[in-house]
């Protein structure tokens, strides 16, 4: 193994800079002639497993679990909203992510559940991630409101609507709350309610999307809510969507393949 190598390995360095290392070290490789190495099917996983470590952090003291379930017991305990559900669906996730995604409030599967985006949106929420590499456990789920907006009448069957302000407003101290414990370095705001419910912008999604916001010394990108994708059914929706993704990534020095990088093109 190269000095440089040994020696940069006892610094512990992190997992974005041993892939780096890694990196310089199999172009040093190819420049010598070497066109193949050989991987142990340890090493293959360990490599293949890379993104989920990359997105996330060591936290060294502090349980953010439990403050997560402060936070959760919090809302619990604060005065109903009549105009919402009553069932809380708080968050899911790594509460160690750099990523964290936010979407709007919870609709009829989430509510049964109890866990955010885990209904034909949540799916294909799900994919978006795996496709990044990742498994959705190892990423930071949340919504802006945490119970699903009530609409008046006998049974709310499957129907949904977007939370109103006020809604928003009511519960946008407990997201700050969790944003301060998890850290996220990374925050996707998915679609407009979330654009909206976290930074304060009116506009629409597209003339926010495809830059990275500074909040409150975060990074955010704004970009297309899954369950818009999936009414819009459009290739170069998809492909928007999926820039996004790339941006994010590429922000957080995770690996992209020539694959990842062409697809929806
Ligand atoms: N849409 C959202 O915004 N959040 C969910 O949890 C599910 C669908």
């Amino acid at each position: 193994m190269p000095k440089t190598l040994i020696y940069t390995l006892s610094l512990s360095p992190s997992p974005t800079q041993l892939l780096k290392l890694l990196s310089n070290y199999l172009h040093a490789l190819k420049e010598t002639g070497d066109s193949n190495v050989f991987l142990s099917n340890k090493a293959l996983s360990n490599l293949r497993n890379l993104p989920n470590i990359i997105a996330t952090k060591s936290d060294p003291g502090g349980d953010k679990s439990a403050a997560l379930e402060q936070i959760k017991q919090r809302i619990s305990e604060a005065e109903s909203i009549s105009s919402l559900r009553d069932t809380l669906v708080f968050s899911s996730g790594s509460p160690h992510s750099r990523i964290m995604f936010v979407g709007e409030a919870p609709g009829e599967e989430e509510e049964k559940k109890q866990e955010p985006f885990v209904g034909p949106a949540g799916k294909l929420l799900t994919k978006i991630i795996q496709t990044m590499g990742m498994r959705r456990e190892e990423t930071y789920i949340s919504n802006i409101v945490k119970f699903r907006p009530r609409i008046d009448g006998e049974s709310q069957g499957s129907a949904n609507r977007k939370p109103t302000k006020q809604e928003m407003q009511n519960f946008l101290p407990f997201l700050l709350d969790e944003i301060k414990i998890v850290k996220p370095e990374l925050i996707f705001a998915l679609g407009g309610t979330a654009m909206t419910g976290l930074l304060g912008i009116e506009s629409s999604v597209n003339s926010a999307r495809g830059r990275i916001h500074n909040f409150r010394k975060h990074s955010v990108i704004v970009t297309y809510h899954p369950s818009f994708l999936l009414r819009s059914g459009s290739n170069s929706d998809k492909r928007k969507l999926w820039e996004d993704i790339l941006m994010g990534m590429d922000h957080l020095s995770i690996p992209v393949s020539d694959k990842q990088r062409n697809y929806f093109k």
